[in-house]
């Protein structure tokens, strides 16, 4: 094992938790656990130490005995998901997955979440492993803001039950934001603003309220909005947005 280096000694060099993290390898506190399980090297040597500095380029990495890397370039789209898209980078199935809509000559790209196969919106994709891990933590709380159009028109009392909380086979749901934005003959459409993100949660919330959900997007994620980019379109992200997507971030650490 290694002995770390004092802090400062190779001017650039971060801690192993920090690099494994931008790499995208995991959390920094879950490649913390990954150098006290003895499952990261550098430069040929196990570490031990998570004070283990190392400097980009010019160490070599490895977890479980494989090369790791931050990418050179960060790269953050907005991919507007349509319906029948897997939120995958590949499908065994062969079904539409939203690496077909990754422009070309991009790095790999990985989806910051996910939408159900029939759920369209605002998808964020990106290759820097720390800000996705930060976003999808649960303790962040991202809020999510959701457009679903559904069967009946729900009434106060449903719109209570959904702000407060429904039981859900997985436990009660977290305190959200419910309104009704349109009402039509046998149908509405609901805005939800979930800040927790379980498996098909607003359709399972919609359906226990007696209100199935015809079809549903995403139309905000943290500081980010959909405007009125089309189904399908894909456009990089401004630098206010990814400066707002760190702020929002930073909340989590
Ligand atoms: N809730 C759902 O039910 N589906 C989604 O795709 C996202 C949130």
């Amino acid at each position: 094992m290694t002995t770390p280096e004092p802090a400062g000694e190779r001017e650039g060099a971060e801690r192993i938790a920090k690099y494994l993290a931008r790499a995208g390898v995991a959390s920094r506190r879950a490649s913390e656990e990954l150098v006290a399980a003895g499952r990261v090297s550098v430069n040929g040597e196990v570490i031990g130490s998570p004070g283990t500095k190392v400097l980009t380029g010019a160490d070599e990495v490895r977890v479980d005995g494989e090369v790791v890397s931050p990418p050179e370039e960060l790269v953050y789209l907005m991919l507007n998901k349509p319906m029948g898209v897997m939120t995958t980078l590949d499908d065994p199935q062969g079904r539409p997955t939203v690496a077909d809509y990754i422009p070309a000559g991009m790095p790999r790209l990985f989806p910051v979440g996910r939408l159900d196969y029939t759920t369209t919106g605002l998808l964020l994709l990106t290759n820097d492993g720390e800000l996705a891990h930060l976003m999808m933590h649960p303790r962040h709380h991202v809020p999510k803001l959701y457009y679903a159009v559904v069967d009946g028109v729900p009434d106060a009392g449903d719109l209570t039950h959904l702000r407060k909380g429904v039981q859900l086979d997985d436990g009660m749901t977290a305190p959200a934001g419910a309104r009704v934005v349109q009402v039509r003959e046998r149908t509405a459409a609901v805005e939800l603003t979930l800040r927790e993100g379980r498996k098909r949660q607003v359709r399972r919330m919609l359906s226990a309220i007696g209100h199935p959900v015809i079809s549903l997007a995403r139309t905000a994620y943290g500081p980010l909005t959909l405007g009125d980019l089309p189904e399908g379109a894909v456009r990089p992200l401004s630098t206010a947005e990814v400066d707002a997507l760190r702020a929002s971030a930073k909340g989590a650490e």
